[in-house]
């Protein structure tokens, strides 16, 4: 192997190469918000709320501080609390459940998906029915594609429950050609700086077609406050600042680029390690969409694979090591190891490697070659 090859590192996460695009007219905007010092709200957010909305498909978009404030805003904007259940997935970051925790209600888990890390719909469906006590669910776009709804949206129907998309990863991704956010009564993004569409800093929003829930999504977010020092109910600080609201502004024309470049080094994977003994994503089905936040395979002697990637320069993560039904923050809802062994196993099984828009077709070239490497070599023994 040449040396170039050998000292070069592919990065999991190259945020500079995404910044050249938008670098100077960045500044630009920055330098004027630096005269007019209004770093908070403002005109950017609201105009950056009607292109998110126009591209999300939705008639209404609540810019917010974070993706976990935008799930406890839906949470207490659907009026969910204290006595309340939410059904969502144990294999998802922390934060959906979190949201769920903060909002006074009770997270109940649902095992997912073998082939999809999705939530399990069947099941889903049966713990709707048996437990009373849940009035929303929340199913995870992970990943960047969109967790299947029919059967879920369905049953939630059936019994008058909020469906609220966890849309964190997904935004672009589509499934049976309807956009991800388009299905539940509100969808929640997150722009954490790595996500798809980054900010620099943190940012969330709420997308909904509801005028009723986006009005209480932004009374929420201000203090429970439409009229300046008049507070309706108890709401958190959740404004959006401008600067991360510029930031999205010049990054929102590319994010169509920078997803087709993801679903094509995704497609080139496939090809690649089409003779790799890993697992690769869920095929898509006819009119879905996967905007891979992350490209994660599963394999067999996974840790190892991980270290001999490090080792040779290949960036690669591990999402999610430990289901949130066996984190020590929730072992007051009784779960143990076993309850669900789907996500019990992916996690002991996945690995992300790179994917980004950043990535030359030789760069992930590299990464199968590695991959393939170490099961013929690296990994006996
Ligand atoms: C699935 C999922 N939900 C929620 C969040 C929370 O978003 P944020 O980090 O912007 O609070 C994230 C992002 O980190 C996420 O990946």
């Amino acid at each position: 192997m040449a040396d170039a090859e050998k000292a070069r590192t592919i990065a999991l996460v190259n945020l500079a190469w995404q910044h050249r695009f938008i670098d100077e007219a960045l500044r630009a905007d920055l330098n004027r918000l630096f005269e007019t010092q209004q770093f908070i709200m403002g005109e950017p957010v609201g105009r950056l709320e009607r292109e998110l909305a126009a591209y999300c498909g939705a008639e209404h978009a609540v810019a917010c501080g974070s993706g976990s404030d935008a799930l406890y805003l839906a949470l207490v904007a659907a009026g969910i609390g204290a006595g309340d259940e939410v059904l969502t997935t144990p294999y998802t970051f922390f934060a959906t459940a979190g949201a769920i925790d903060r909002a006074g209600a009770r997270p109940v888990f649902c095992d997912v998906e073998e082939n999809s890390y999705h939530i399990n719909q069947d099941r889903a469906a049966a713990l709707l029915a048996e437990r009373p006590g849940i009035r929303a669910v929340i199913p995870v776009h992970l990943f960047g594609a969109c967790a299947p709804f029919e059967r879920l949206r369905e049953a939630c129907a059936a019994r008058g429950v909020t469906l609220i998309e966890d849309a964190a990863q997904a935004i672009g991704a589509r499934v049976a050609a309807k956009p991800a956010g388009s299905f539940g009564a509100m969808a929640c993004y997150s722009f954490f700086p790595t996500k798809n569409l980054g900010a620099y800093g943190e940012a969330g929003m709420v997308t909904t077609n509801d005028a009723g829930l986006a009005g209480q999504l932004r009374m929420l977010r201000m203090h429970g406050s439409r009229v300046r020092y008049v507070h309706e109910r108890v709401g958190i600080n959740s404004r959006m600042d401008t600067m991360q609201a510029l930031v999205l502004l010049h990054k929102l024309p590319y994010l169509e680029e920078w997803n087709e470049r993801r679903r094509g080094n995704a497609a080139l994977y496939r090809e690649l390690l089409a003779g790799a003994p890993v697992r690769l994503p869920a095929a898509e089905g006819e009119g879905d969409r996967h905007v891979f936040h992350h490209f994660v395979i599963t394999c067999e002697r996974r840790d190892r694979l991980r270290e001999y990637l490090l080792a040779h320069g290949v960036g690669c993560e591990v999402y999610y090591p430990i289901p949130l039904h066996l984190q020590e923050c929730f072992a007051g809802l009784g779960y143990k190891r076993g309850d669900f062994p789907v996500a019990e196993r992916l996690a002991g099984a996945s690995l992300a490697i790179p994917v980004g828009p950043w990535l030359e077709r030789d760069e992930v070239a590299a990464v199968a070659r590695r991959i393939g490497e170490f099961y013929r070599t690296a990994s006996s023994g």
